[in-house]
């Protein structure tokens, strides 16, 4: 039964018209992509555990004074969000060595780095979300310079808070990306933190074992998805099925 507007499907997640103008209900599926939507497949009751950990997430960094776009949560699959102009930008903060960065520098998974490291991807599917700089975003007008030093200066907040907060429950956060969206008032806008923060985009691994809690199980075949992601919302305090 479908009774609202669906304003855009992505992979992971459809966006529906909200109830009140400024509004949108984010839904969260089971659908899980890898190396720009090559490989395809399902991660059975990703979509619940996502919507939880990043209702989790994003109160927390709320009450850290965060801007964010999450209202509250719905349902079990759904939550109210702000309406926002999405930046067309991925904001990728790394503090170990994985994925992409091993490949484009020759560095082996696990080495730390020598201190957080923030990259920008321009947000194009068509182009592989290509890794870009600073002058590429002010060149092509992607974001003005002082939403560039907003951004930069909460992704270093998140980043301190989640690394703090993934410790407690025996989790290194090795990386994870962000994105972000203008809220306009008026002519004026300001830049608040978007999208989802869940283990579909972060690197998450058990701090005693090494084991990956994080969508590298089902882009490297590792088997045990729906195990891991239930892992971390346990560690986290996430009851199940309490609706
Ligand atoms: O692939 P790469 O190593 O660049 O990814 C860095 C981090 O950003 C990983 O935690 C990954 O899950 C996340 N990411 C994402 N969506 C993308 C690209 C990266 O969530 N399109």
């Amino acid at each position: 039964m479908s009774r609202r507007r669906q304003i855009y499907e992505g992979k992971a997640k459809i966006l529906y018209e909200g109830p009140e103008p400024g509004t949108i209900i984010q839904y969260f599926k089971d659908d899980a992509t890898a190396f720009n939507a090559q490989k395809k497949g399902t991660i059975n009751g990703k979509g619940v555990i996502n919507n939880r950990i990043s209702e989790f997430v994003f109160t927390r960094l709320a009450n850290i004074g965060i801007p964010t776009h999450f209202i509250r949560r719905l349902n079990m699959r759904e939550q109210l969000i702000r309406q926002v102009e999405i930046v067309p930008i991925e904001v990728v903060v790394r503090n170990v060595a994985a994925g992409s960065i091993c490949q484009r520098l020759g560095l082996t998974e696990g080495d730390p780095l020598p201190h957080t490291l923030i990259e920008y991807c321009y947000k194009d599917d068509a182009l592989g979300d290509p890794l870009v700089g600073e002058e590429h975003i002010a060149c092509f007008g992607w974001a003005g310079h002082e939403e560039m030093q907003d951004i930069a200066s909460m992704a270093i907040r998140v980043n301190d808070f989640l690394v703090g907060m993934f410790a407690a429950i025996d989790i290194r956060l090795v990386d994870f990306k962000l994105e972000f969206g203008r809220l306009y008032d008026g002519d004026y806008s300001r830049i608040i933190l978007a999208d989802e923060i869940s283990p579909d985009g972060c690197r998450l691994w058990d701090m005693k074992t090494g084991e990956k809690l994080d969508k590298d199980r089902f882009r490297r075949d590792l088997g045990g998805e729906e195990e891991a992601y239930n892992e971390v919302a346990r560690r986290l305090g996430i009851l199940q099925n309490d609706d």
